[in-house]
């Protein structure tokens, strides 16, 4: 059976996750391949809604949060699976990596924070959004008014996200960001995605180890 491939995409806050994976959904539509867009935090859950109210301000210890953040991505695993099985292209805003990078920036233990993101449905494809300079991202619009949305923390998230990176062996797709133009990273993003989409995936879902 051939299925959607599941492309994730990852990368700091304001560096055009949301604007390239909606137009990359709309681009493969465009071209007859069927695509869905799953976003994590998916505020719009009753866990996403408790998810929604910490980041706005809200009180949680950190393990609290990052258990509800890694919850908010199991509560949605069946959807997701079978939407790639149903031959849809499976677009995700954010997922494992944003989980555990956020959170063992704030100090808690790597190993820790992925242990409850075991088993879910595995990446095919990992593209990384980065800034060369990651103050970059303040000059971007609303930048600021969330709690993690902070220079220096920002900075300790990029270091985490690169240990990811490191250790794909080459594996993640780095597309740098800066002072692109959103039609020159969409482009970029069509080169890495856009045959796998036409082909689709032969192999079955793999469980995420690490
Ligand atoms: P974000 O993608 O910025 O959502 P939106 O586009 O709706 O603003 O996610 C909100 C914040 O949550 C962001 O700073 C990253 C953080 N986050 C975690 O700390 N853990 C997680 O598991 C995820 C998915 C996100
Ligand atoms: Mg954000």
């Amino acid at each position: 059976m051939t299925r959607g491939p599941i492309i994730l995409f990852e990368g700091l806050d304001r560096t055009g996750k949301s604007t390239q994976t909606e137009s990359l959904v709309d681009a493969l539509r465009r071209v007859g391949i069927g695509a869905e867009l799953f976003r994590f935090p998916n505020r719009e859950t009753g866990l996403g809604k408790m998810i929604n109210a910490y980041l706005t301000g809200g009180s949680l210890n950190d393990e609290t949060a990052h258990l509800l953040f890694s919850a908010n991505r199991w509560e949605c695993k069946d959807a997701l699976v079978a939407s790639s099985e149903a031959g849809n292209a499976v677009v995700i805003d954010r997922y494992i990596f944003s989980g555990v990078a956020y959170s063992a920036a704030k100090g808690l233990e790597r190993e820790w924070c992925v242990s409850p993101d075991l088993g879910l449905p595995s990446p095919d494809i990992v593209i990384f959004f980065k800034f060369k300079d990651t103050a970059k991202a303040t000059e971007r619009g609303q930048y600021g008014e969330e709690r993690y949305e902070k220079v220096e923390f920002q900075k300790l998230v990029r270091h985490e996200f690169e240990k990811f990176e490191e250790e794909s062996s080459g594996s993640w797709n780095v597309v740098y960001v800066d002072d692109k133009p959103i039609a020159e990273v969409a482009e970029e993003v069509w080169q890495i995605v856009g045959s796998v989409c036409e082909k689709g995936i032969e192999d079955e879902i793999r469980p995420f180890q690490w």
